[in-house]
């Protein structure tokens, strides 16, 4: 008997539950929403992902020089300018200007061995110019 009485009694709530009118229940959704979403690169459905993958997803100067650039730039190999030569740098940047350096960094100069983005090809434009920006920096 008493079970029966509680079950009679839960029948009330069970359907005013289900009575929610849409936006009760769009209101409810809204209030339960996880705190932060994990964004997966590459996931259309969060917004943020791409500018989040972009910005994190970049290798710093240092690592492209050491990963890309370091064989030639750290001995002066065919004639690259070495790292830490502040004379050589500063005549370059001051000569060409910081633009001309980013774009002989990511193309290269023609008819020496400074290929294109010093042969790394999977490094984007800016992985370059971050890679340009910490030889300067080591070379003042
Ligand atoms: C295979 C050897 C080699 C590698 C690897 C290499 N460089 Fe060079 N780099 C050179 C040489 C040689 C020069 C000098 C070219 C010249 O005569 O102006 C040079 C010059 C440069 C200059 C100055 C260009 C100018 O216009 O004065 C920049 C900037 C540069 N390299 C950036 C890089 C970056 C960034 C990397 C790595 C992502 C890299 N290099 C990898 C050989 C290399």
């Amino acid at each position: 008997m008493r079970f029966i009485a509680i079950a009679f009694a839960l029948i009330p709530l069970t359907v005013s539950a289900l009575e929610l009118s849409k936006e009760q229940r769009a209101a409810i959704e809204a209030r339960i929403q996880p705190y932060s979403q994990v964004c997966v690169v590459g996931d259309d459905a969060c917004a943020l992902g791409d500018a989040i993958a972009e910005v994190s997803d970049l290798r710093s100067g240092e690592d492209v020089y050491n990963a890309a650039c370091m064989a030639c730039h750290s001995t002066g190999a065919a004639g690259a300018p070495k790292l830490g030569d502040a004379l050589a740098w500063s005549d370059r940047l001051s000569q060409k200007g910081i633009d001309a350096l980013y774009d002989s960094g990511v193309n290269g100069v023609a008819g020496t061995s400074m290929i294109a983005k010093g042969g790394c090809m999977d490094c984007a434009d800016d992985e370059i110019y971050a890679a340009v920006d910490y030889m300067l920096e080591q070379s003042q």
